[in-house]
C-alpha cells in the first residue's frame, strides 16, 4: 500500500492516488472514504465491478489486487495507492470468459477471478 493510506485528512479533502489498473497507470484525487469499488466504477468506468451486497458476502465486486483476490467493497480507494489491479475488463483481454463458464456455471466477477487464480 502507498503513502496515501497513512495520511490524516478531513472528509472534505481529497487524496491523490496512483493505481495500475488492467495494465494502465491512473492518477486521480479521491475522497478519503471512497470505496475502491466506487472508484473503479465511477472514476474509471469499469462497470464489470458490481456492488451486490456492500457487506463483503456476494463477491460481485471481486478484483485482483497485487495478485490477490479482493472484495473491492471492503477496501478504500486510498488503500489501493500504488497497487496493481486487474478487473474482468483486463482479464477479458487475456482469456475467454467461456473458458471459466463451464466449471462455475455463471460468470460472476468472483467466479471468473477465482477461476483465473486457480488455473
Ligand atoms: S458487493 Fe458483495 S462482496 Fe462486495
Amino acid at each position: 500500500m502507498g503513502m496515501a493510506a497513512t495520511l490524516k485528512v478531513g472528509p472534505e479533502e481529497r487524496v491523490r492516488i496512483r493505481v495500475k489498473v488492467n495494465g494502465v497507470w491512473y492518477e486521480r484525487e479521491v475522497e478519503p472514504r471512497k470505496l475502491l469499488v466506487h472508484f473503479l466504477r465511477e472514476d474509471l468506468g469499469l462497470t464489470s465491478v458490481h456492488v451486490g451486497c456492500d457487506t463483503g458476502h456476494c463477491g460481485a465486486c471481486t478484483i485482483l489486487m497485487n495478485g490477490v483476490s479482493v472484495k473491492s467493497c471492503q477496501v478504500l480507494a486510498v488503500q489501493a495507492d500504488g497497487a496493481e489491479i486487474l478487473t474482468l475488463e483486463g482479464l477479458a483481454k487475456m482469456v475467454s470468459y467461456t473458458q471459466y463458464r463451464r466449471p462455475f456455471g455463471r460468470s460472476t466477477p468472483f467466479n471468473v477471478v477465482t477461476a483465473h487464480l486457480v488455473s
